[in-house]
């Protein structure tokens, strides 16, 4: 089977009522992320770090994958698909994707800040201070923030130079080293980006840009993709 990988983005959950950073009223509007997203605002002010991460959370509670999601979770049907994503939504999961990387961490997971090996899911939205690990270390979001280290970059960049087929969902391709991935693609593998704008990749692959919405565009592009 050919390997078709996905990086998706922001935009990938968009249809899905969760909202993007970068877009018209984008949480990066609405908040500062050095307030809310770095390790900084987490000695600063733990409280308005959890409740930033907590609202994004009860959120994603009441959403659901959209049609998008369920299509790449389709593909695999022709295609080994591997999903690198810097969602912290875990909208590919539910849409039945299985092989899901991600970059940025997980919303729904909250880890140790004694023991970052020590994950933990999050049934319900609220994260507060005094909730602890089993060692008695505060909770954190389970989230890459600015400034810390992505440590899955290395799977991902191996994940994106095996690609036969590079599929860009949803991201403005303005934050390293995930925007970076796309220099990992071999030569003359094809390239699709999905998006209604039109994010500048900087690198010399046959690029195909479908303008569409993830949910309209990834339905052309398995048309495109696989015998009708
Ligand atoms: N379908 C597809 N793409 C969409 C849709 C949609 N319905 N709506 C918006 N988009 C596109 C926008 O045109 C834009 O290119 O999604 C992209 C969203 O870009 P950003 O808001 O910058 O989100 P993203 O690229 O995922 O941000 C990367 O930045 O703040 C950090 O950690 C955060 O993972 C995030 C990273």
């Amino acid at each position: 089977m050919q390997s078709l990988v996905v990086l998706s983005g922001a935009g990938m959950s968009a249809e899905s009522g969760i909202p993007t950073f970068r877009d018209m009223g984008g949480i990066w509007e609405q908040y500062d992320v050095t307030q809310v997203a770095s390790p900084e605002a987490w000695r600063a002010n733990p409280e308005l770090v959890l409740e930033f991460y907590n609202q994004r959370r009860k959120k994603l509670f009441e959403s659901e994958p959209n049609n998008g999601h369920l299509i790449l979770a389709e593909l695999e049907q022709w295609f080994n698909v591997q999903i690198i994503t810097q969602n912290v939504d875990d909208l590919h999961e539910r849409a039945g994707s299985k092989q899901i990387l991600h970059l940025h961490g997980e919303l729904k997971k909250a880890r140790s800040t004694g023991n970052p090996n020590l994950v933990y899911e999050l049934k319900h939205w609220g994260l507060k201070l005094g909730d602890v690990c089993e060692k008695g270390y505060q909770l954190r979001p389970h989230i890459v923030w600015f400034g810390e280290a992505v440590e899955a970059i290395g799977q991902a960049q191996a994940i994106a130079s095996i690609a036969d087929i590079f599929v860009v969902v949803g991201t403005s391709l303005n934050v390293y080293p995930a925007a970076g991935l796309v220099h990992y693609v071999r030569k003359g593998v094809p390239v699709f980006v999905v998006d209604p704008a039109k994010p500048l990749l900087g690198n010399n692959n046959n690029v195909t840009y479908i303008t569409e919405k993830a949910s309209t565009g990834l339905m052309k592009l398995k048309e495109m993709l696989t015998p009708q």
